[in-house]
């Protein structure tokens, strides 16, 4: 009787305890808690956003937004999404354009049936400092910054991010991204790896690739031969711009400043013929006429197909310009007037193309961690070819087998593009239809892909 009594005061002193220490415990995260984003439909999955400071005299912070998972969230993935550039924000266009779960249509938000927050719990991030939201209070911080900077940034912004939500730090975590993120993802999680040598933070469970740059010279020299059997060049500009000039000798010689003038005569007739009113990004897909030439929407008001609003980028713009939006997001503007979709303040290094992060892939395949590249097939910035040779390349160096095919998947009752498998662990697939930004274009194939990848399966053989 008596111990029984002297246990359950005990026990009711470390309860009390325990509630009070969780409330003085301040839950970090809440201040980044967004209520409701303006315009915004009624959701039943919680946002947030905010800055993580990076460098320990607080002059660097990165902005993320993060969007739950819309069902249990407690039991999805975590997934950190990566746009390009390098300078291009991953808020702006991944997850207001592409895989996130609005879109900006006037002065509201509509719904993306197909976002990726159906899988998984997604995390985009504004890096590095000075894209989007993201800042540095010193702007001598902007010249120069490089690939080895950006990874050490994420990689800090990462550890910092889960304190504000130790919830998710021993989640299944994965990277993914689209272009310049080519290097941004291999880098980082490279990095990563390394990290987890020391202490074992990262749960990381396999990075996915969209049209990346992993290799200088192959993805950039493929371009021509896509240009080409695309119909954009002829048959002579063709032949001068493998062997007179190539993209790549091209891209090297602009970036140095010494462009030569047969590069510059070459580069002039490809110009010409593929037409600037024709997407790069997508070379099948109508133009945003608005951004190329504002009066030309009112000469041509048909061009855009009702299907896909092609001019999602200039509604980001005007919707992440809204000072009730930013007071929403708890973001502010450092040193910019104004958020743009590609940094106007960044020098970046762009020298750092040229570094291959084709091997970096390759040592994370080494160390165990599924590898997912995928390719929009209308784009000719990144075009397929390049990303399947360096994928069947690796693979040969690594001595992995075949183990799925080359073969089509399936999307619905379509086929949602081809695919193939390395040693069940190194994927190569393609998105047909689909832009440089494949879940803008496509997003129900895009969201079969990445429920594939999450569950590191083969993408569906038959429907
Ligand atoms: C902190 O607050 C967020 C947002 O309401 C909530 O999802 C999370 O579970 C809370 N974490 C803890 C440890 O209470
Ligand atoms: C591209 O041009 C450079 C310089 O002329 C050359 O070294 C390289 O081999 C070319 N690459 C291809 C794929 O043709």
């Amino acid at each position: 009787m008596h111990t029984l009594a002297w246990k359950a005061m005990v026990m009711a002193a470390a309860l009390l305890q325990l509630c009070s220490s969780r409330e003085l415990e301040s839950n970090l995260s809440l201040q980044d808690k967004i209520t409701k984003l303006p315009g915004q439909p009624q959701v039943s999955f919680q946002q947030f956003s905010g800055y993580i400071t990076v460098d320990d005299r607080k002059q660097r912070a990165l902005f993320y937004y993060f969007a739950e998972a819309e069902l249990d969230p407690y039991t999805k993935p975590l997934v950190l999404w990566l746009n390009g550039g390098p300078g291009c924000s991953s808020v702006g266009v991944g997850a207001f354009s592409e895989n996130g779960p609005f879109r900006p249509s006037g002065q509201v938000l509509v719904r993306n049936e197909f976002s990726w927050n159906k899988e998984a719990n997604m995390l985009y991030l504004e890096t590095p400092a000075g894209v989007g939201f993201s800042y540095a209070t010193d702007s001598s911080y902007y010249d120069g910054v490089d690939d080895k900077m950006t990874a050490r940034d994420n990689l800090v912004f990462l550890l910092r991010w889960f304190t504000k939500f130790p919830q998710y730090k021993d989640r299944d975590l994965y990277i993914t991204g689209e272009s310049y993120a080519g290097h941004y993802v291999p880098q980082l999680a490279e990095l990563m790896v390394l990290f987890n040598k020391k202490k074992n933070v990262f749960n990381l469970k396999g990075i996915a690739l969209g049209n990346p740059v992993l290799e200088f010279s192959t993805d950039f020299n493929s371009r021509a031969e896509f240009f080409w059997s695309h119909g954009l060049i002829s048959d002579s500009t063709y032949r001068i711009f493998t062997y007179a000039c190539n993209y790549s000798r091209y891209v090297s010689e602009y970036y140095r400043g010494s462009l030569s003038p047969v590069c510059a005569r070459v580069m002039g007739q490809v110009t010409r013929e593929t037409s600037r009113f024709v997407d790069k990004y997508d070379v099948t897909l109508d133009v945003c006429i608005s951004s190329v030439l504002s009066q030309s929407k009112v000469l041509s008001p048909q061009q855009v197909p009702e299907h896909i609003d092609v001019c999602v980028e200039d509604e980001t713009v005007n919707y992440l310009n809204r000072k009730d939006v930013q007071d929403a997001m708890h973001a502010r503007l450092t040193g910019v007037p104004k958020w743009s979709v590609c940094s106007s303040v960044l020098e970046y290094e762009l020298l750092n193309l040229e570094i291959p992060t084709i091997s970096v892939v390759g040592s994370l395949v080494r160390s165990g961690i599924p590898v997912l590249v995928y390719s929009g097939d209308q784009d000719s910035v990144i075009p397929l070819t390049g990303s399947r040779t360096l994928v069947q390349r690796l693979a040969k160096e690594l001595k992995l087998k075949t183990t799925v095919p080359y073969r089509v998947w399936f999307e619905d009752k379509q086929v949602g593009g081809w695919t193939q498998v390395y040693g069940d662990i190194l994927t190569f697939a393609t998105i047909r239809g689909a832009s440089h930004e494949a879940p803008f274009s496509q997003p129900e194939r895009s969201l079969v892909l990445f429920r594939a990848f999450l569950q590191g399966r083969p993408l569906p053989e038959t429907f």
